[in-house]
């Protein structure tokens, strides 16, 4: 692979820069035991051939309790008579590798690293609703990943997947989310988390985060801010919403880490919280791995929530509660001296450093030489590949969204409209693609040149940028699309709109872009194209009613093939299939609750109207799940139970028995039914009578018994991708798991599975199941 690498003029200047260039070259020495350094390659915890967890009690009973504490964030310094280097342990892999965190750096001036693939903002990938796109990307970014680390660019430690939930539509970091259900980000979260690590038995490729535990999805609203919000959360919501995702990502994806955030969970900080971290997630989901703090979270409790009266507290109540590293540098700071005033022991200064030092042994960086190992071929010629290439360009196409096609007018035919307007602020944009988190790209298709190489394209721009505060532009692009064939407008959010540490107030298109719009469809000759680029969701009845508008697409941050993707799917030369992540609510959903109330319940007497289409049952421009395709798609019940068997674990102690639980409860406790492996099979033909290959994704909601009351109107319970030929059919067979996705949590956060009718509405079919005990 080549570069073209812009050389400086002066000698000097060149001469400085060719060593820069060389650096960056260079490979990465051993992170610890080097073969070369005599002196420190022969302590035990250097030898492979003991057990990783020997050579980590070899290595902790070498430190001082200085050189301890110094391993405690995220800038772990070196230890150089042990032959260890530093390490940054923050870097960043949200949706490709990224230079947010310090761990990670593209070039220097080109370099060997000029850029990494930028796939799609996550929410866009999670339109998909392909699970196995997604452990693909995943494995992407960590060829990637560890390519950049071999050439001494990146970390091993990704502070990636954000999988909170998109509670609010307002939320600045919804578009880092897989969006707003449960079981849509528990599956992200596993296969993002499986591609990325590719676990192989201890061993990981690189080391993955689920973030932000939990509870976190407000930045900064109406002057309430991250650092100083108290998210009041049920135990009901906090078992059946916030913590879902986590807990899959540990439990099944194996994830190598936690991250606690910056926000107090009723009254406790996170990262403070003894139940939420060493009895959650190290005992009741066993992580195997570390848990580290949110950058400067530690200091944040201590400094902005006053949580405690001293630093030394801060930094013991952290590391009692059961964090392992602190993004930040309070915990070195304030560790030592919390031991010596007696509020901490040493031992629990260890006990973090197992977890933090093993996660090091398994990724390979006690084992010497990386170059000889695993992955340790891996250079700038993995980087940027054009297979990498080609699935980004796919992931953009996967996850656009068809969300309105009147009369079919889409797609746009390159031979009847050889003239396209192209039109909008977001019309012509390369970086605002990727959305945030994002690193360098390889390279950029905007959507005038996607569109350009289909037809002949005039460019007005309308808005001078997504604010659109003025008009000026507006009648050379009415003008425009007065002489084209068609018109395109790309307009939308950027991040001046919302991003980390910015929430959006309102649902409606910035400024004076929906006049644009409005007037644009108005004006033109031909079909209105609406296309939309957000992370959140936009209030767009008045384009969704405008018969002007021909058809609206969203296209997310498609990254950085995303105008060839949206001009793909534009000219119909691939068939879009993305669904909607989350709700779209109109704008006047925002004015009835506030974004610091986090039930996701409504509740009726109070005009509060609930979270998210599981407890949402108001008016919404677009549902969760909204999708179309240029096809149609017809599903039929191959087989189904009927009633299925809920078998019991039998007696138990207290002296209860099988009859009691069986006849005195209508909804039996999960804990006290036999689970493994209890899932309910379902085979579904989904046949395409359309005229265009295309895929779709088969949607499974139940509606358990009580819904609306104390369990959800609705629930995604499972979903899949299939591929359907035009005029053919697929078999496609769906698992639901009875005790993690048939089961509701009643108010004392305690999960049970309602006996008796849940109704499975597959498409448009809707069929019952009764459950009974057995
Ligand atoms: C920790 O100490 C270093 C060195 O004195 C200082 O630069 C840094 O700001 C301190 N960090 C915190 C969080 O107190
Ligand atoms: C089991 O529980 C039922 C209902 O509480 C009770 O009637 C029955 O006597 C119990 N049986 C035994 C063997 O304890
Ligand atoms: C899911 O994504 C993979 C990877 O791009 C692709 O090969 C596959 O066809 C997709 N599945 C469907 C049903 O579209």
């Amino acid at each position: 692979m080549s570069h073209c690498i812009p050389l400086p003029s002066s000698p000097s200047l060149l001469l400085l820069f060719l060593l820069l260039v060389g650096l960056s070259a260079a490979t990465r020495p051993p992170f610890a035991c080097d073969p070369r350094e005599k002196t420190t390659n022969d302590f035990p915890f250097c030898r492979e051939t003991l057990p990783v967890a020997e050579r980590v009690r070899d290595f902790i009973g070498r430190l001082t309790l200085q050189e301890k504490v110094k391993l405690l964030g995220n800038r772990a310094a070196a230890v150089p008579r042990l032959g260890i280097k530093g390490y940054e342990w923050w870097s960043e892999a949200l949706h490709g590798v990224s230079d947010v965190g310090p761990g990670t750096k593209f070039g220097p001036f080109g370099g060997m690293f000029p850029g990494a693939t930028s796939f799609p903002q996550v929410i866009s990938t999670a339109a998909s609703f392909n699970a196995s796109l997604w452990e693909q990307i995943g494995r992407v970014v960590s060829d990637e990943a560890r390519a950049m680390y071999n050439g001494g660019m990146a970390g091993l430690t990704f502070w990636s997947p954000n999988v909170n939930i998109f509670r609010d539509p307002r939320w600045g970091r919804g578009q880092e989310t897989p969006g707003e259900d449960p079981v849509l980000a528990s599956e992200y979260a596993v296969r993002y988390v499986r591609g990325l690590q590719e676990n192989d038995g201890d061993r990981l490729k690189v080391a993955a985060c689920c973030k932000h535990y939990t509870a976190y999805d407000l930045d900064d609203w109406k002057g309430v801010d991250r650092f100083h919000f108290n998210a009041q959360v049920s135990k009901q919501d906090m078992e059946d919403t916030f913590n879902v995702p986590f807990r899959e990502c540990v439990l099944e994806g194996k994830v190598a880490s936690v991250m606690c955030s910056f926000n107090q969970v009723n009254g406790i900080p996170t990262c403070a919280d003894p139940k939420l971290l060493r009895d959650t997630i190290r005992g009741d989901w066993g992580l195997n791995g570390y848990i580290a703090a949110d950058c400067d979270s530690v200091e944040v409790f201590y400094d902005n929530q006053h949580y405690t009266s001293t630093p030394e507290e801060a930094a013991a109540s952290a590391i009692k509660a059961g964090l392992d590293m602190d993004c930040g540098s309070f915990l070195q700071n304030y560790t030592e001296k919390a031991i010596k005033r007696g509020i901490l022991r040493e031992g629990d200064v260890d006990g973090a450093l197992v977890n933090t030092v093993t996660m090091q042994m398994r990724l390979g960086m006690f084992d010497g030489e990386p170059s000889t190992r695993r992955y340790g071929k891996l250079g700038p010629e993995d980087v940027c590949t054009p297979a990498h290439k080609e699935l980004a360009l796919e992931a953009a196409r996967q996850g656009i969204v068809l969300l309105k096609n009147r009369k079919g007018s889409l797609p746009l035919s390159p031979h009847h409209h050889d003239t396209v307007a192209v039109i909008g602020p977001n019309s012509d944009v390369t970086v605002p693609m990727v959305g945030n988190y994002a690193g360098s790209a390889c390279e950029y298709t905007s959507p005038l040149q996607g569109i350009g190489s289909y037809v002949r394209a005039i460019h007005r721009k309308g808005c001078k940028d997504v604010a659109c505060t003025s008009d000026k532009l507006f009648g050379e692009a009415i003008e425009a699309s007065r002489q084209a064939d068609a018109t395109v407008l790309v307009m939308g959010l950027d991040q001046s709109i919302e991003r980390e540490w910015k929430d959006r107030t309102r649902l409606l298109l910035p400024g004076r872009q929906q006049e644009l719009v409005s007037k644009v469809a108005m004006a033109s000759k031909g079909p209105t194209v609406l296309v939309l680029m957000s992370g959140g969701p936009i209030d767009v009845s008045f384009a969704e009613n405008d018969r002007h508008v021909a058809g609206i697409i969203w296209a997310g941050y498609p990254g950085q093939a995303g105008g060839s993707a949206i001009a793909d799917v534009l000219f119909g030369t691939h068939n879009p299939g993305g669904n909607l992540p989350m709700t779209w609510y109109p704008e006047d959903y925002v004015s009835k609750l506030p974004m610091t109330k986090m039930a996701m319940r409504s509740n009726p007497s109070k005009s509060y109207p609930g979270r998210t289409y599981r407890f949402y049952n108001g008016p919404t421009v677009y549902p969760f799940g909204h999708g179309m395709s240029y096809s149609k798609f017809d599903h039929t019940i191959v087989a189904a139970p009927t009633i299925f068997a809920v078998p019991l674990a039998g007696f138990h102690h207290h002296g209860s028995n099988k009859t009691a639980i069986s006849v005195g409860n209508k909804a039996v406790r999960v804990t006290h039914a036999k689970c493994n492996g209890l899932s309910i099979g379902l085979r579904v033909d989904v046949r395409n009578t359309g005229s265009r290959d295309g895929s779709h994704t088969l949607l499974v909601f139940s509606t358990p018994p009580g819904a609306g009351h104390w369990a959800p109107h609705k629930q995604l319970v499972a979903f899949k991708k299939v591929h359907v030929r035009a005029g053919s059919q697929e078999r496609v067979e769906v698992n639901i798991p009875v005790c993690k996705y048939l089961s509701v949590v009643d108010k004392s956060g305690i999960r049970r599975i309602s006996m008796g009718e849940h109704v499975l509405q597959i498409g448009n079919i809707r069929h019952s199941i009764s459950l009974q005990a057995a």
